[in-house]
């Protein structure tokens, strides 16, 4: 039940989100004999039964390799492989179905821009930007790309409340730097950062600009000609499909001039012992066998939350946002870290004398998951001066309740403390 007395617009939204959450079996569960109360969903999120019921469909009914048999199965599996890539195509509202790459996740993603375009562009002194909010897999693949060209790696400040300092980022982009990389939605803050506005700096100084939008894509529309940039990168799991899979958008002509990133089957045109030549994108960039069924469940994830609609979750992520702001602000000794002005998907909170493992382990045993640690994003602990957060992160499927029982079970970790 929603705590009376609180002032936040009456309804969450316009979604059915107790007939939603019925789509979700995990939900279902009880842990440690109490409802499960799930807040983790920034770090991976459940799965609709038509995510379950599509993976299980293809290995059950059109499983087979892709693009290299002449029999039946192998033309169904081809066929909801590239279909899966329309529909993320569709999705990010990209161009051309052949600017989309299935990788691993957003991390692959990155390392395969870092490494390939990395590799072949960056020369000692060119500057990679990035900001201070970003998750280790925007910071440590540049790094390692900047150690094999002496490129440098360059970072835009947040200020207090977790906004991007727009006016220092624009001043660390000269004319020396050559991409920037930054995350739409921080997976730390939840700050949503001005994308559009990023990329237009990126471009007046030359630079490339490479979107994160791992912790986007669940929450937004995202349009990649909207934004201008020229790589986006989302992995599946945090979008309701499957752990395994993501996506890299790049601009076709640069997917023409990158070279390979891993070498194998499907992503040649010819081989021989003196030397190979390759095949057009995305298969250039596909080698091996790739994740099929992974994709197939992507693409049934992305039917799944366009047809509940990015808006409406937006909207009723917003409010329930706005909802657990006004709770925790009733929690004595607990602090907010990231209080920008435009946020989404999460709060992230401490209570000084209290660690927030600890108070993740009593938020668990009172059937409330969250995360607590660093976030993979330790130069934002660092910011801020502490060594994690607890982190509540939403989706399409958490409720007021769910807020009701993490600020209950938070008043349980006080009261352990003898607070
Ligand atoms: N990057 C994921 C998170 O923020 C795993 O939890």
């Amino acid at each position: 039940m929603s705590a009376p007395g609180r002032s936040v617009a009456a309804t969450v939204g316009a979604l059915d989100v107790e007939r939603l959450r019925r789509d979700f079996p995990a939900l279902a569960q009880e842990v440690r004999g109490r409802r499960l109360v799930y807040l983790d969903n920034a770090a991976t999120a459940h799965k609709p039964r038509a995510v379950l019921e599509a993976v299980q469909h293809h290995y059950a009914c059109e499983y087979s390799n892709v693009h290299r048999g002449v029999h039946w199965l192998s033309e169904r599996a081809t066929e909801a492989y590239e279909g899966a890539r329309e529909k993320v195509r569709a999705f990010l509202n990209a161009p051309d179905r052949r600017e989309i790459v299935f990788v691993r996740g957003t991390t692959e993603a990155i390392n395969l821009v870092a490494a390939s375009w990395g590799g072949a562009n960056l020369r000692p002194g060119d500057e990679v930007l990035v900001t201070e909010m970003e998750h280790h897999s925007n910071i440590v693949p540049w790094q390692l790309v900047c150690e094999r060209t002496g490129a440098v790696l360059r970072v835009a400040p947040i200020d207090d409340d977790g906004n991007l300092l727009v006016e220092e980022f624009e001043r660390l982009c000269g004319e020396r730097t050559r991409i920037v990389a930054v995350t739409q939605l921080s997976n730390a803050l939840g700050t949503i950062n001005p994308v559009r506005r990023l990329v237009e700096i990126a471009h007046a100084h030359g630079a490339l600009a490479l979107v994160d939008g791992a912790q986007a894509a669940p929450h937004m529309p995202v349009d990649v000609q909207a934004l201008g940039c020229d790589f986006y990168a989302f992995s599946g799991h945090k979008l309701y499909g499957p752990t395994g899979i993501g996506v890299l958008w790049a601009r076709r002509e640069l997917l023409e001039a990158m070279p390979p990133y891993q070498g194998g089957g499907e992503m040649i045109r010819q081989v021989t012992f003196e030397g190979s030549t390759w095949a057009p994108p995305p298969a250039k960039f596909e080698a091996g066998t790739p994740h099929i069924v992974g994709a197939i469940g992507l693409g049934a994830a992305i039917d799944y939350v366009r047809g509940v609609g990015l808006e409406a979750i937006a909207r009723h992520e917003r409010e329930l946002l706005a909802y657990a702001d006004e709770a925790l602000a009733e929690v004595p000794g607990l602090r907010v870290i990231g209080r920008a002005r435009e946020r989404a998907g999460l709060v992230s909170f401490v209570f000084d004398d209290i660690h927030p493992h600890d108070v993740g382990t009593i938020l668990d045993h009172e059937g409330v998951a969250v995360r607590a640690g660093h976030h993979c994003a330790m130069p934002v602990m660092q910011r801020y001066g502490v060594p994690a957060t607890a982190r509540a992160s939403f989706a399409l499927y958490n409720t007021r309740e769910d807020i009701d029982a993490l600020v209950a079970a938070l008043h349980r970790v006080r009261s352990m403390f003898g607070r």
